[in-house]
C-alpha cells in the first residue's frame, strides 16, 4: 500500500494518449517514421497479445509475462533477432555480442561475462564517481545559465565508457577523440530511410557517407590505442591498467581456451559504446526530468545522496535505495529500448494465438510498462511501487528495461551503478526545473529520448535558492496528449 504522502506524490508525466484505433496504413508509415511511440493503439495497451498482417509480414505485439517469457528464455532457440535491427545497427559492430548468434554469440558471451561481474563493474565506480563530479564543476561554473541536460548526461555517459574503456587516455587527441565518438555515434544513431525501405547495402546512406572521415577518424584511432595497449602488455603487463580494454585483450574461453579476434575486440569495444551511452544518458535525462516535477522525490533523493555520498565509493549503490527506485520508475515510463523484437523460425503458440514461422515479435516495454492488468495506476509516476515490499510484488517478466533470458542486457549492473551514482551526485547538489514554457515530449528513435534536449535552470542546492517552479501551463499541455504537441 502506498502511503498518503507518496499517493499525493504521484502525477502523470507527458505520453502520448494512446489512439482509440489503428491508424490507416499511411498514417502508420508517417508515424512510424516521426515518433512510433504515437502509433500505439488502447487495445495494445489491455490486450496480452496484438497480431496484425502489415505490408512487410505478420507482426505480433507480445504483453503477455508468460508469453514473453517463452520468447525471451523457454523457447528462445526459435527466436532470432530480426532483419530490420540487424540492418539498423549494422556497420562498426556486427561482429560484437549484441549482434552476434549462435555459437559465436556464444563463444562471446561466454568470454565477455567476467567483464562484468559485480566485482568487477563495482571497480569501476571510481571513474563513474569521477566523471559526475566533472558535471557538477562544469554545471556550477554554468551559473544561472539554462543546460541542456540530455546533452549534458550524454557527454558523461561517454566520459564514463572512455574512462573505462581506455582509462590511460590517448595522448594529446583526447578532444578530437571525444568529438570523433560523438560523431560516430550521433551518425551510427540514426536510422537511415534506405535501411528502413530494405534498400540494398550498396546504396550508399547519405547519413553515414557525410560523416565518413569522422567514421574512418575513430575506428583508426581505436585500433592505434588497441595495438599500443598489446605492446604494453607485452613489455610491462604488470603495469598495464585493469580497464575494459585489459580485459578485452586478455579474455578467453574458458572451455575453448580461444581469445578474442582483432576484429570482435574492436567490434565490442564500438558495441559496448553504442549500446551503454545513449541508453544510460537518457535513464539520467529521464529521471532528473521526473524529479524535477516532483518535490517530494527530489528532496527524498537529496537527502538520501547527502546521507551516503562522500564516503567511500565501494558498496555505494547498495545504499540508495530510493535513488534507485527513481531510476526504475523513470525506466519503467521510459524504457530507453522502447521496443525489442525477434523473428520466429518455426511455429509455434503464444497466449492461445498460433504464431506462424517468419511472424515478427514484438515485445515493447513501453507498453509492457504501462499495461493496466499489470500495473496499478501504469501512467503515474510512483517510484515507491520499487520499494520493498511492493517491489517483490512485480513479475519478472512484467518490468523489462534490460530484457530478459540469456540475451539480457550485459551491461545492466554497470549503467544502473553509474545512473545511481551520478543521479545521487547531482540531486545532493542543485534543484533542477524544466526551462519556463518548454514542454517535454518523449520521442522514439533509436532510444526514447526527450524530444529537442531537456533545457533545465539547475540552482546550487547551498544557495538556498529554489529554482521556479515548473510552468503550469506547460504542465497542463503534457497531460492532453496524442499526438505530441
Ligand atoms: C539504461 C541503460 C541500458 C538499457 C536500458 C539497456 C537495454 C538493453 C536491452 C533491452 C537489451 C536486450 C536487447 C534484446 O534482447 O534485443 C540490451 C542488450 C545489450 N546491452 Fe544494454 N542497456 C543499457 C546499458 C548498457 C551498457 C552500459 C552496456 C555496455 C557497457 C550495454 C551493452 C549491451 C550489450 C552488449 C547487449 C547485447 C547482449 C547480448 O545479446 O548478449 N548496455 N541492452
Amino acid at each position: 500500500m502506498a502511503s498518503a504522502a507518496a499517493s499525493a506524490a504521484r502525477f502523470r508525466p507527458p505520453a502520448p494518449v494512446p489512439r482509440a484505433e489503428f491508424p490507416g496504413i499511411v498514417a502508420l508509415i508517417r508515424t512510424l517514421r516521426d515518433n512510433p511511440l504515437e502509433a500505439w493503439t488502447r487495445v495494445h495497451f489491455d490486450q496480452p497479445i496484438v497480431v496484425a498482417r502489415l505490408p512487410f509480414g505478420q507482426v505480433a505485439v507480445v504483453s503477455d509475462p508468460a508469453a514473453i517469457r517463452r520468447v525471451l528464455l523457454d523457447n528462445a532457440a526459435n527466436y532470432r533477432k530480426d532483419t530490420l535491427q540487424r540492418r539498423i545497427v549494422s556497420a562498426g559492430f556486427n561482429n560484437g555480442l549484441l549482434m552476434a548468434e549462435t555459437e559465436q554469440w556464444r563463444f562471446q558471451r561466454r568470454t565477455l561475462a567476467p567483464l562484468f561481474t559485480a566485482r568487477a563493474v563495482a571497480g569501476f565506480a571510481p571513474a563513474m564517481m569521477e566523471a559526475a563530479a566533472d558535471l557538477v564543476a562544469r554545471w556550477r561554473r554554468a551559473g544561472d545559465e539554462t543546460i541542456d541536460v540530455a546533452d549534458e548526461v550524454t557527454r558523461l555517459t561517454l566520459d564514463v565508457l572512455r574512462q573505462t574503456i581506455f582509462s590511460d587516455g590517448f595522448g594529446r587527441d583526447t578532444d578530437d577523440f571525444r568529438d570523433a565518438m560523438r560523431t560516430y555515434f550521433d551518425t551510427i544513431g540514426q536510422i537511415d530511410p534506405f535501411d528502413v525501405l530494405n534498400l540494398p547495402e550498396m546504396i550508399p546512406r547519405l547519413t553515414r557517407w557525410k560523416a565518413r572521415p569522422t567514421l574512418r577518424f575513430f575506428e583508426s584511432a581505436v585500433d592505434a590505442i588497441i595495438a599500443r595497449r598489446r605492446g604494453r602488455l607485452d613489455r610491462e603487463p604488470e603495469g598495464v591498467e585493469r580497464d575494459i580494454l585489459t580485459l578485452l585483450l586478455e579474455a578467453h574461453d574458458g572451455e575453448t581456451g580461444r581469445g578474442l579476434t582483432e576484429v570482435e575486440i574492436k567490434a565490442n569495444i564500438i558495441t559496448f559504446i553504442a549500446a551503454g551511452h545513449e541508453t544510460t544518458a537518457n535513464s539520467l535525462a529521464w529521471s532528473l526530468f521526473l524529479l524535477s516535477q516532483s518535490p517530494v522525490w527530489s528532496e527524498r533523493v537529496a537527502a538520501e545522496a547527502a546521507r551516503e555520498c562522500g564516503g567511500p565509493p565501494e558498496g555505494m549503490a547498495a545504499r540508495l535505495p530510493e535513488t534507485r527506485a527513481v531510476i526504475d520508475e523513470a525506466l519503467r515510463l521510459y524504457p530507453p529500448l522502447a521496443a525489442i523484437s525477434r523473428q520466429a523460425l518455426a511455429p509455434d503458440e503464444l497466449a492461445g494465438h498460433a504464431i506462424p514461422a517468419g511472424t515478427t515479435i514484438v515485445i515493447a516495454p513501453y507498453v509492457l510498462h504501462r499495461s493496466p492488468r499489470l500495473w496499478d495506476a501504469p501512467d503515474l509516476f510512483d517510484p515507491s511501487r520499487f520499494l520493498e515490499p511492493a517491489r517483490a510484488t512485480i513479475d519478472r517478466y512484467a518490468y523489462l528495461p534490460f530484457g530478459a533470458g540469456p540475451r539480457i542486457c550485459i551491461g545492466a549492473s554497470f549503467a544502473l551503478q553509474e545512473a545511481m551514482l551520478t543521479l545521487a551526485e547531482i540531486m545532493r547538489s542543485f534543484r533542477l526545473a524544466v526551462a519556463p514554457g518548454y514542454a517535454v515530449w518523449p520521442l522514439q528513435r533509436v532510444t526514447l529520448r526527450p524530444r529537442g534536449g531537456l533545457p533545465m535552470r539547475i540552482v546550487p542546492r547551498e544557495t538556498g535558492r529554489s529554482v521556479a517552479e515548473p510552468d503550469r501551463a506547460s504542465r497542463v499541455h503534457h497531460q492532453q496528449a496524442a499526438p505530441g504537441p
